[in-house]
């Protein structure tokens, strides 16, 4: 076990300084940087987002069963019986999916051009060609969709990349319905270590909150009727996995002083280590 960690180590090390990395990635080089691409594949099957345990629970297996429940917490959380909802960021799609399968139309935007590529053969491989549309798209610049088609809009991982979050939350806000609620399953660091930075600057997580943050923000943004939930301890098994499975490697890569590198590594064994220094939420706001 301990002889295969050394030699995958050592082999994504090669890669590593054969391919170097940048000090500051944009979230296209992070997403379509090879150990992203092999991670995210190897040990989530391409949905990019957490699953959801029971408190207290050990097995992070079946990840995949996980990663369903986390994405029923967000359509229970959105609270909506039918209609049309934005996924602002949909990865390979499957949140988006999850909510077609649930009679919502979805129009799923991205940015990263392989998680485009896959949705699209996802939706087709699926038939909900005619329930979810996937389109190219910024959530920094949403000026292409007429204002209030929105019944609901979701961010599934993915505000913690916002470069401008009031603009994106503005956005947001002008193409829901009034009465439309907004839905965030998102990351909020509030405490965090040095290398909790590092992590946070490498995968382009610029837009994580201290606590209170989206208090603040989505009341400035003229949302209301907002509420946050904890799910903290129901996320901790998946990354107790990416802790354990990559210490090793990343003990190694410390040692070469090449760990910058791996940020997918770094991040499962630090965010492991500090545990507590952040949260995991549920946030739901309601356009008045
Ligand atoms: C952690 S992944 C989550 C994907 C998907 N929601 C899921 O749960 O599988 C974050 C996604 O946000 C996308 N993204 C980052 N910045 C974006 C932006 N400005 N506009 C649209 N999508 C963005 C990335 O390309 C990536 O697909």
């Amino acid at each position: 076990m301990f002889r295969l960690g050394y030699v995958a180590a050592g082999f994504l090390a090669l890669i590593a300084v054969i391919m170097g990395a940048a000090d500051s990635p944009s979230v296209a080089a992070y997403y379509s940087s090879f150990e992203s691409r092999i991670g995210y594949w190897l040990l989530l099957g391409n949905t990019r987002h957490c699953g959801l345990y029971e408190k207290g629970a050990l097995s992070p297996f079946p990840i995949t069963k996980a990663q369903r429940k986390m994405e029923e917490k967000l359509y229970t959380r959105l609270g909506l019986g039918s209609g049309k909802l934005l996924d602002a960021s949909a990865g390979s799609g499957y949140v988006a999916m999850y909510m077609a399968f649930k009679g919502f139309d979805v129009q799923a935007i991205d940015i990263t051009p392989h998680h485009l590529q896959d949705a699209r053969k996802n939706v087709k491989a699926n038939g909900l060609e005619s329930k979810v549309a996937v389109d190219y798209g910024d959530y920094h610049n949403l000026t292409s969709f007429a204002p209030e088609p929105f019944d609901g809009i979701y961010t599934m991982e993915t505000f913690v990349h916002a470069d401008n979050p009031e603009k994106v939350l503005s956005n947001f806000y002008r193409l829901l319905k009034p009465g439309g609620v907004l839905g965030l399953h998102e990351a909020d660091f509030s405490r965090n270590s040095e290398k909790l930075q590092d992590v946070l600057r490498l995968s382009h997580c610029q837009n994580t909150l201290e606590e209170g943050g989206y208090e603040r923000l989505l009341s400035k943004g003229g949302f209301n009727e907002y509420s946050i939930e904890d799910l903290t301890d129901e996320v901790l098994p998946m990354w107790r996995l990416f802790g354990i499975v990559g210490y090793v490697p990343y003990q190694i890569f410390k040692v070469f002083g090449i760990e910058n590198r791996f940020i997918n590594v770094m991040a499962g064994v630090e965010v492991w280590l500090n545990w507590g220094n952040g949260r995991y939420i549920s946030v739901r706001a309601i356009k008045p």
